[in-house]
């Protein structure tokens, strides 16, 4: 048989060891890419693809805080804690664990506490946001501030703002009649003992331990309103 003439067998033979280098060649190309991470497109690689900036897109945000309205732009990713503190220099509102865990950026929002490092700014146009600041101010201090100072219910103050904020809102829902995970029934038939105080504040941590004197401020300035 001459040289030029090929078998079936032959030819497929030959076929089989193209296919496979193909294969081979196309495979360290695509694990080469990976690895260095650059993009395949239609089996030709293409140049490194420029980084691009993690940059959010800004979002006008308009809302009023503590009586005050603000026209905003800000990266979409902006949480609320974010926005009160370093855009508008409002640092009464402390952030603690920036992950919904400790309560000490709580705020309210239309008069409900949200903890506001797990909000995002963005959603809160139109909003009411009260702070620390909003409360009271030195010369006339919220009853719930006075009732902290009068029970010693803070050490190193840190839990503090959250603490005020928070217990300010508690009242209400209980003055609302909302429920706990305590007890289900309707509130507005049952006195507000320091049990209720303690498993409605319970998201609220302070790491200087200073839950007594928390719980007694906030149920004097419970029996306080109620008995004005
Ligand atoms: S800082 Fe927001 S819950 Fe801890
Ligand atoms: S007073 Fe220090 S964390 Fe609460």
């Amino acid at each position: 048989m001459r040289n030029s003439e090929k078998t079936p067998n032959t030819f497929n033979h030959q076929m089989e060891e193209l296919t496979r280098r193909e294969f081979v060649k196309t495979s360290a190309a695509l694990s080469g890419s990976v690895a260095l991470g650059v993009p395949v497109l239609g089996g030709h690689l293409t140049a490194p693809h420029q980084a691009t900036p993690l940059e959010g897109a800004l979002v006008p945000v308009s809302l009023t805080v503590n009586g005050e309205a603000h026209a905003v732009s800000v990266d979409s990713r902006t949480s609320l804690l974010d926005l009160l503190r370093e855009h508008f220099g409002l640092t009464g509102t402390k952030k603690g664990c920036d992950r919904g865990q400790c309560g000490t950026c709580t705020v309210l929002v239309n008069g409900r506490r949200i903890v506001s490092c797990l909000s995002f700014a963005a959603t809160h146009v139109g909003d009411q946001i009260t702070t620390i600041e909003g409360l009271g101010n030195e010369r006339e201090l919220h009853p719930m501030q006075i009732a902290f100072l009068e029970h010693d219910g803070f050490q190193c103050g840190y839990c503090t703002p959250g603490q005020i904020c928070s217990a300010v809102a508690m009242l209400d829902e209980w003055r609302r009649g909302d429920g706990s995970a305590l007890d289900f029934a309707p509130m507005s038939s049952h006195a507000l003992t320091r049990d209720e105080i303690r498993e409605r504040m319970s998201g609220n941590l302070c790491r200087c331990g200073a839950y007594v004197n928390i719980v007694a401020a906030v149920d004097a300035a419970h029996r306080e309103r109620r008995d004005a």
